[in-house]
């Protein structure tokens, strides 16, 4: 693993996505702990974009998530399947964009001043494993390009750690 990152904040919101991406592959690839990689991606992602508060996963455990490594501040320990932007996600097995997170209908408010998120599930054996939620105190701060390249993070865990595809 590299130890340095590097980040040119001078760059777009694709660019820099395509500047981090092959530093996560490669801070993860000689390492086989989960929680760790899990750790270090939460903190590339965090140190990446200025717009986005809080940055973090949680993970699958019997009918609820459970905290997982996070940059930001406190938040939620358990959410249950079903609930909330995370627990909808991971119900559905399918990423949730929310523009207004007071316009979706059981947002668990961790932050008052959340006001917008993407949550993108890691969906393995036909059940998400866990899930990446990120936050922005900006209105509106997520779309496609956010969706795509979070995928294509999620996709290096699922590859990592679950299966090879
Ligand atoms: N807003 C999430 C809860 C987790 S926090 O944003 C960190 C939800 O509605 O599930």
């Amino acid at each position: 693993m590299s130890s340095n990152l590097y980040i040119d904040k001078s760059l777009t919101k694709v660019g820099l996505y395509k500047q981090i991406i092959p530093q996560i592959k490669s801070i993860i690839e000689d390492e086989d702990n989960l929680i760790a990689n899990l750790a270090n991606i939460s903190s590339v992602v965090n140190t990446a974009f200025d717009s986005f508060s809080w940055v973090g996963f949680y993970l699958k455990d019997n009918d609820s998530l459970i905290l997982g490594p996070f940059q930001g501040e406190i938040a939620c320990t358990r959410i249950d399947i079903g609930k909330g932007v995370c627990g909808t996600s991971a119900k559905r097995n399918e990423a949730i964009i929310v523009e207004d997170v007071n316009q979706f209908e059981g947002h668990i408010a961790c932050s008052p001043t959340t006001k917008s998120e993407l949550v993108v599930p890691l969906v393995y054996d036909g059940l998400t494993q866990l899930i990446f939620d990120i936050d922005s105190e900006k209105l509106n701060n997520f779309d496609n390009d956010d969706l795509n390249y979070i995928t294509e993070i999620i996709d290096l865990i699922k590859f990592k750690h679950f299966k090879n595809n």
